[in-house]
């Protein structure tokens, strides 16, 4: 394949569902250009506006108007948060400090997502919980008022992290927190502190403190890096050409990819990186290369966590061994995905095995060709398509429409960036 073009890749999911949150807690009127309008942004908005806040439909290209009533009101139905965990635990923190009573859903895969992880340090600052099938979904948040939370989180996870932190700024109570291994996503502070919350960091400890205000905002929301990472993946294995992925977020606790990518050979550069709302934004330009096996870290994990099915296709395109260590934690993502990267990797042609909680994959050069079950993960879906453009792959994938989870488009651009030569 040949590999050609300058393209854009759908706003940043983890910064969409942040932002409306926000602004739908704000009272008065916050513009959001540039927001995701796949089908985890649209379960914020649906949610939202059960909880009162007003906003304009996501859609592709317009800028989306939220207005919030600085608190939420209590919602007549049971919020269905559809395939979001990013949706759910955030929530859960923001409903902690109402004094109502709100029942969280989801789909199949987010029933059984481990919910836990969030009630018991909320229910340790004062939320009350009642679970109807134990560790998961459906789940009742009653809220109440609240008290400062020292927590040391069991896993490294922005999730976990954002839900307190949010607990804390909704709640006006102070928290901190120290995660065990690696760094996560850092968005929701740079969003607090830019709403002048006090967000500092000392001896691998995150303390909020409150006292800022939550003001409407306008903001324009980067390009996802964790879309644009499976471009980068495709573009890396053309056989020829250069892509340019532009307007894409470069925060460094999200291109923890690009850093295992350049180990391994590849040729990425980030060109023109500048600062817009308080998070890093650049063009990735990307150049085809021979790429051989590394070892991922378990610091390294957090930083590049959803990048771990697109990392492990390359793998299985290197030269040699890669090693992906202390990966247990896609056991709980949008499907059993440790599992399935696996077992899919086997069924095209590859060498690939789980050792405990590592994830050890053996390179080959066989043409990849089977069957892929990706169990209604989009990442599962998206990188396995991205295996797919080896030229002389043949790989049937059982859903490609759940892509437009986070990547709306994804089959039409990911075709875009192919030029005539194949
Ligand atoms: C996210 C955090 C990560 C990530 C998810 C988005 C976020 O989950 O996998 O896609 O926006 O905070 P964990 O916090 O469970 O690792």
């Amino acid at each position: 394949m040949k590999v050609a073009g300058s393209v854009r890749v759908p706003g940043d999911k983890s910064i969409t569902h942040r932002v409306l949150l926000l602004a739908g807690l704000a009272r008065g009127t916050s513009h959001i250009g540039g927001a995701l309008t796949s089908l985890d942004a649209q379960s914020s908005a649906r949610v939202l506006r059960q909880l009162g806040s007003e906003l304009s439909p996501l859609r592709k290209g317009t800028t989306v108007t939220v207005r919030g009533r600085g608190k939420f009101t209590a919602p007549k139905v049971t919020l269905f948060c559809g395939n979001s965990g990013t949706t759910t635990r955030l929530l859960l923190g923001l409903l902690s400090a109402h004094r109502f009573s709100a029942t969280l859903t989801g789909d199949r895969s987010l029933r059984r997502r481990p919910m836990r992880r969030v009630t018991v340090p909320l229910a340790t600052m004062g939320a009350q919980f009642t679970e109807q099938q134990g560790d998961g979904l459906p789940l009742t948040v009653r809220g109440g008022r609240l008290q400062p939370l020292r927590y040391d989180m069991p896993v490294s996870s922005a999730q976990i992290k954002s839900a307190l932190l949010l607990a804390g700024m909704a709640g006006e109570v102070g928290v901190s927190l120290r995660e065990p291994k690696g760094r996560s996503r850092d968005h929701t502070e740079r969003l607090l502190q830019a709403f002048g919350f006090g967000v500092t960091e000392r001896d691998g400890w995150i303390h909020f403190t409150p006292g800022g205000r939550l003001e409407p905002f306008d903001i324009q929301v980067p390009g996802d890096p964790s879309s644009a990472a499976f471009l980068v993946g495709a573009a890396t294995m053309a056989q020829s050409g250069e892509l340019r992925v532009s307007g894409v977020g470069v925060n460094s606790t999200r291109t923890g990819f690009l850093d295992v990518l350049g180990r391994m050979g590849a040729r990425v550069e980030i060109e023109e990186p500048a600062t817009h709302f308080g998070e890093p934004v650049g063009d990735l330009i990307v150049r085809p290369a021979a790429l051989w096996g590394t070892e991922v870290t378990a610091g390294e994990i957090p930083g590049l966590i959803d990048e771990i099915p697109l990392l492990a296709i390359l793998a299985s395109r290197a030269v040699g061994t890669t090693t992906f260590r202390q990966v247990g934690e896609l056991r709980v993502k949008e499907s059993d995905r440790l599992g399935l990267i696996a077992e899919n990797l086997r069924a095209v042609g590859a060498g690939a095995e789980v050792v405990g909680d590592d994830l050890v994959i053996e390179g080959t050069d066989r043409l990849p060709r089977g069957k892929v079950r990706t169990a209604a993960d989009h990442r599962l879906a998206m990188a396995f398509a991205v295996l797919g453009t080896v030229t002389g792959a043949r790989i049937s994938i059982d859903d490609m429409a759940c892509a437009a989870v986070s990547f709306p488009g994804f089959t039409e651009t990911l075709r875009e960036i192919r030029g005539s030569g194949r």
